[in-house]
């Protein structure tokens, strides 16, 4: 079965974005994934093509109408085998790379996209959505978020990476928590007076794994100390 996302949106136009031009969309093309973007206003059923209303208790801004959007995630729910509901916003968990792995070895996705002041609770309670923000920062709609969530899915599914390695080398792959990655060098060795490190051009494949390794470690505890103390015992690192 191909992986299936839906995006659920006011702007569907803004799928797939500008992730037709990388890998993502090339994976699209060869028909490695699917993707639908529907209008939520197609769902509404006055003539007026409502999908929000002020909230109730007062305050700015509007929410979108639970009837409106629960009868969007019927209609791509009714598509296929069952696929876990997203619905996008900074009050749900962060995203991280295991939520990715999870999504992208499923049967797809359904992205709700919220505008306005966000969804009815209601719906999110009834669809039994999971709530999930892209980083603690706000943005304007919940389509940014759902391209970014799609693009870190997609480069996971079979055939979609180039090289095999690079899925399994980078940041956040190892099963002992998440390291940030060591630094790149390529060609030319000297630029603007600026070296590629020795250890690099030695062809001493145990000295370049250690140095990598304690290059990770070090941007790790410097830049995230939040990720660095999760680790599985970092000491433990130092010895492998
Ligand atoms: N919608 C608005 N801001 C968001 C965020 N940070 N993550 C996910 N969806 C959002």
């Amino acid at each position: 079965m191909t992986w299936h996302a839906t995006a659920l949106t006011l702007f569907p136009e803004m799928f797939p974005g500008t992730l037709g031009l990388s890998l993502a969309g090339r994976a699209l093309r060869e028909g490695r994934w699917r993707l639908d973007a529907k209008q939520i206003r197609d769902f509404a059923a006055d003539r007026h093509r409502t999908v929000d209303d002020t909230p109730c208790g007062g305050g700015a801004g509007m929410v979108m109408r639970p009837d409106v959007v629960d009868a969007a995630c019927a209609a791509a729910l009714a598509e296929g085998p069952a696929r876990p509901l997203v619905y996008l916003t900074p009050r749900g968990r962060l995203l991280d790379q295991a939520l990715v792995r999870e999504l992208s070895a499923g049967p797809g996705v359904i992205l709700v996209c919220g505008r306005y002041e966000g969804l009815d609770q209601r719906v999110i309670e009834a669809r039994a959505m999971r709530e999930v923000s892209v980083g603690d920062f706000v943005l304007s709609g919940g389509e940014p978020a759902a391209l970014l969530l799609l693009d870190a899915c997609v480069r996971l599914l079979p055939g979609v990476m180039g090289g095999a390695d690079s899925a399994a080398e980078e940041s956040f792959s190892d099963p002992r928590g998440a390291l940030l990655e060591y630094p790149h060098y390529t060609r030319p060795v000297q630029w603007q007076g600026r070296a590629v490190p020795e250890v690099l051009l030695s062809g001493h494949h145990a000295a370049v794994a250690k140095w990598r390794r304690e290059m990770a470690e070090a941007a790790t505890r410097e830049r995230r100390p939040d990720l660095w103390a999760r680790q599985a015992g970092p000491q433990a690192r130092t010895q492998d």
